[in-house]
């Protein structure tokens, strides 16, 4: 049963979702025989159902995670992963070593005191923070149940004392560097708080210092101040490492800290000897580096100036220069004669879309347009918004068909064959000085190339900035129009206008 259990990410690529499900099937019955036969009928019930609940868990998560890769599957993926998450939870709790069902009851009822408002009433454009918070939750139980451990068993076997220590560490550090994250995503540390002089020798010495403790307590196990040491350096360390970096990367910051905290629990799992834990934490651990990588990747950051918070010197253009004179406003009934007789329309989210809500709008004059018999696609630039898959969520909760959203790559060539590329809300994604010029926050960034469009109308507010705080010359273009407004209004008021053509 253990060995399957540590092979399940490893069967569910090689044999694919059927045979994983029949090989649990198969091992679950085989123990379930076993265990009747050596233990007797009760207990073989008991060990059958933690055993099978964790199994399948396993096998949940990993299928969650496939699944979440892909629009198309990702509704099966986050249930999955819920149930998965059931499964574990109530197959613990039958566990014999449960000793008190009344402090776990406790923790359940603060835990859903905390919890159910954050996701009910957060809105989604504040995700990022709550990830934050919740990694920082997760990493400090993690560290918690580090230190009982240690308090319980002070004296253990040198590998043992090896991870408790990672554990400790990774938890520690990611719970302050998590509060900071969310502190600056709130708005509740002013982002000019960048940090000390000589930051990354600070957090190196705090690093060397944190491991010189774990040592010591590996050489010399049962010494309190060493503990206690390694605890304040874990907490030091996570908040000079997060309070350099600079806003713009804190979302892979905090996928990152993700990985941290996936990395701390499954070394709880081996302090634990829970198997489960193992597998889920190195499942998040590894997900959230790879996601942190792929973020760096699209914003064409490097991974160690994130990492160590290196912050580039950016003359940043005026925007006067940039503007002055040059932008076309345009009415919505201006855009509605323009979209008249068009052929393929290219939408291009934002962030401001999530802001107005207005995928519902988007998606009512994308299906006016196609009543016409134009085509309408979206471009997904893969850092739209502010987490992940954003604009995917957004579009997708107004049920716009899958096969209509283009990633960068595939719609770039085509905006060339665009009547009109409509902008609503997006700004740094579709930013040409990315492009030219090297001094910028984005340069070398991946953008939608929507001036190849014929027309390109953008909507927003005003001409303030998005999220790297430049100008944006696409703004001043000659094929450029600005529709300004809420991008809800100024959509209802072009869906009311091309009605009424
Ligand atoms: P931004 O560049 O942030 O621009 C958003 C624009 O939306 C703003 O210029 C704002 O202009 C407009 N806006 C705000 N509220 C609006 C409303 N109610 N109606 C209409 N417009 C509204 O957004 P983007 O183009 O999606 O780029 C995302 C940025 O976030 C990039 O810089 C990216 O690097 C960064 N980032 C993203 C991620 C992920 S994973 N998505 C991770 C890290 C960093 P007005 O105020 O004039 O309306």
């Amino acid at each position: 049963m253990v060995s399957l259990l540590a092979k399940i990410p490893l069967l569910a690529q090689e044999t694919g979702t059927t045979e994983l499900v029949k090989k649990v099937a198969q091992e679950i019955a085989e123990v379930g025989q076993h265990t009747a036969e050596t233990v007797g009928y009760h207990a073989a019930t008991t060990s059958i159902f933690v055993w099978g609940s964790y199994l399948v868990a396993a096998a949940l998560f990993v299928l969650s995670l496939k699944w979440l890769s892909h629009p198309k599957s990702s509704r099966h993926g986050v249930l999955a992963g819920e149930i998965g998450m059931a499964l574990a939870v109530i197959g613990t709790l039958l566990m014999y070593d449960v000793v008190s069902y009344t402090w776990v009851l406790v923790g359940v009822a603060i835990g859903t005191a905390i919890g159910a408002p954050m996701a009910i009433w957060m809105p989604m454009t504040a995700v990022p923070q709550r990830t934050a918070l919740s990694h920082a939750f997760g990493a400090l139980a993690a560290a918690l149940v580090g230190a009982a451990h240690y308090y319980e068993t002070p004296s253990m076997d040198s590998f043992s004392m090896v991870v408790l220590v990672i554990e400790v560490l990774l938890g520690t550090l990611t719970f302050t560097g998590s509060l900071v994250a969310f502190g600056k995503l709130q708005e509740l540390i002013p982002s000019s708080i960048k940090g000390i002089p000589h930051h990354n020798l600070i957090n190196l010495g705090l690093l060397a210092g944190a491991i010189a403790m774990g040592c010591w307590l590996v050489i010399a196990p049962g010494h309190w101040v060493a503990f206690l040491m390694l605890i304040i350096l874990g907490l030091a360390f996570g908040l000079f490492l997060v309070i350099p970096i600079g806003g713009a990367d804190m979302p892979t910051v905090i996928s990152l800290l993700n990985s941290y905290a996936g990395l701390s629990a499954s070394m709880m799992g081996f302090v634990l000897d829970n198997y489960l834990l193992i597998i889920a934490g190195a499942l998040d651990g590894s997900s959230g580096l790879i996601l942190s990588i792929i973020m760096c990747k699209a914003m064409n950051r490097s991974f160690t100036n994130v990492l160590f918070g290196r912050m580039e010197t950016n003359l940043i253009a005026n925007a006067d220069d940039v503007y002055g004179g040059k932008v076309k406003s345009a009415t919505a009934e201006d855009v509605a004669m323009i979209l008249d007789g068009v052929q393929r329309v290219i939408v291009v989210p934002g962030y401001g879309l999530a802001v107005a809500q207005a995928q519902h709008t988007v998606r009512e004059l994308a299906t006016l347009l196609e009543a016409e018999g134009v085509t309408v696609e979206y471009a997904i630039h893969p850092v739209a918004g502010r987490m992940p898959g954003h604009m995917n969520v957004l579009l997708a909760e107004a049920d716009v068909p899958y096969d209509q959203l283009k990633e960068l790559d595939e719609i770039n060539p085509t905006f060339a064959q665009c009547d009109v590329a409509i902008v609503i809300g997006a700004n740094d994604v579709v930013n040409p000085l990315a492009n030219t010029d090297p001094t910028s926050p984005i340069a070398g960034m991946p953008i939608l190339k929507v001036s190849d469009a014929r027309t390109v109308v953008v909507i927003k507010r005003s001409l303030s900035p998005g999220f790297a705080g430049i100008p944006n010359p696409l703004f001043a273009q000659d094929n450029c129009l600005m529709l300004f407004g809420d991008g809800k209004q100024a959509l209802v008021e072009l869906v009311a206008a091309v009605k009424a053509q």
